[in-house]
């Protein structure tokens, strides 16, 4: 089957994942929160930024390779953390981990993913970034960083835009929980997605590892909430002092929109400002991710690295980023819509889709350089509707 002609988009993708995966883990995956006006937001904003191609630029072939924070990476897009992605697509930690490090992209992996860092480090190789939900507890906390660092992660990424759960109604129609109960509808859902439910049983039931190992073992196995409960704290400014302090390398907030605090990250010793809203995950009427990502570009200066998520589904939407002062963009569900349809074929392909698509739109815009992109760019006084 030729891949580029039966699934050429991120929405080929999803549709093909969504047949493919149960509906409770779909929809924990595809949702938003509220009414989803945030996802729509962040997917117009994207859309509004246009660009003016130059003309004869003879043979466009960028190399599309980038230095970031001080490490090589073959393309300037990589994978967002994602709790439970094993419960997506059975494995999918492991697909992804294994596919960054033979793509030379990152791969981000959750405090909340299916499987432990001690088995997903290796695979990553030097590619991994390990997200933390920042637990109160000084023991967990100091204990994680250790074995993520034993692990083989070098650069840690604190999020900072989940102070409390969010309703995430679609989630909660689906009767999504962890481990999932025994429903009749939950049976035939299991029944319907054989492939999903072999590959389950052979690899065993998604669980919060990471969580659970710090679970007292005397107790029955944990719900959801309560392994959550244990792993997340509600993180301030002086807990990020600490934790500046106990990890020694690169350091990433993860979930900043806000320029201020972007500055006073900085000043606090953050190494990186990861511009993101969770992809419309937790608060419905915050603006598009990418509307902020110039203001804080401008309130940090042109030197701080700065990461960029949110929406984003094509390579075009990589240049956007680029364009609008992201050094690094990272898209988080368009790779679990990837192993959802296609399994271990997934990144790969998606890596294709991605690379072969930002290509193509700088030769449509002349572009030889990734640097060239900024300079196409429609002035947003010219592209908003007068
Ligand atoms: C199903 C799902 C689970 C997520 N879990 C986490 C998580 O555990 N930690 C985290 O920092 N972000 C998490 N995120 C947010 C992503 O890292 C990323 O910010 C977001 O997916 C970007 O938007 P996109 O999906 O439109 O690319 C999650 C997102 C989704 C869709």
């Amino acid at each position: 089957m030729d891949l580029d002609l039966t699934y050429p988009a991120v929405s080929d993708l999803r549709r093909k994942a969504r047949a493919r995966i149960p509906h409770f883990a779909f929809e924990y995956l595809d949702s938003g929160t509220g009414r989803e006006l945030q996802v729509a937001r962040n997917r117009d904003a994207l859309d509004a930024v246009m660009f003016l191609p130059d003309i004869l630029p003879g043979k466009v072939a960028p190399d599309l390779s980038v230095r970031f924070m001080g490490r090589d990476y073959a393309r300037p897009f990589g994978i967002a953390p994602l709790g439970m992605s094993g419960l997506m697509w059975p494995g999918a930690e492991r697909m992804l981990a294994r596919h960054a490090a033979e793509a030379r992209i990152p791969y981000g992996m959750s405090t909340v993913a299916t499987r432990l860092p001690e088995e997903i480090g290796p695979m990553a190789g030097d590619m991994g970034w390990f997200q933390l939900y920042c637990p109160a507890d000084t023991g967990i906390r100091q204990d994680i960083l250790r074995r993520v660092r034993a692990a083989g992660f070098e650069t840690l990424v604190l999020t900072v835009d989940v102070p409390d759960d969010s309703r995430r109604e679609r989630q909660r129609r689906a009767k999504l929980t962890l481990p999932p109960k025994i429903t009749p509808r939950v049976v035939w859902e299991v029944l319907t997605h054989p492939e999903w439910s072999l590959r389950t049983l052979a690899i065993g039931s998604p669980r919060l590892r990471l969580p659970e190992s710090y679970l007292d073992s005397s107790k029955a196995m944990s719900s959801l909430a309560h392994a959550g409960h244990v792993i997340r704290g509600t993180p301030d400014w002086e807990m990020l002092d600490t934790l500046r302090r106990e990890w020694d390398g690169p350091l990433i907030v993860k979930g900043v929109m806000c320029p201020n605090a972007a500055k006073r990250l900085v000043a606090a010793g953050v190494d990186a400002i990861w511009v993101s809203n969770h992809g419309g995950r937790q608060f419905e009427p915050g603006p598009a991710a990418i509307t902020e990502l110039p203001k804080v570009r401008e309130a940090v200066g042109p030197d701080v690295p700065l990461v960029f998520d949110s929406g984003v589904s094509s390579g075009m939407d990589v240049l956007r980023a680029l364009a609008l002062g992201a050094d690094f963009v990272m898209l988080g569900r368009a790779w679990h819509y990837a192993v959802g349809a296609l399994g271990d074929k997934g990144p790969a392909h998606l890596h294709h889709i991605l690379s072969d698509d930002m290509v193509l739109n700088m030769a449509q815009m002349g572009a030889h350089r990734l640097d060239d992109v900024p300079g196409r760019l429609v002035a947003p006084r010219l592209q908003s509707p007068v």
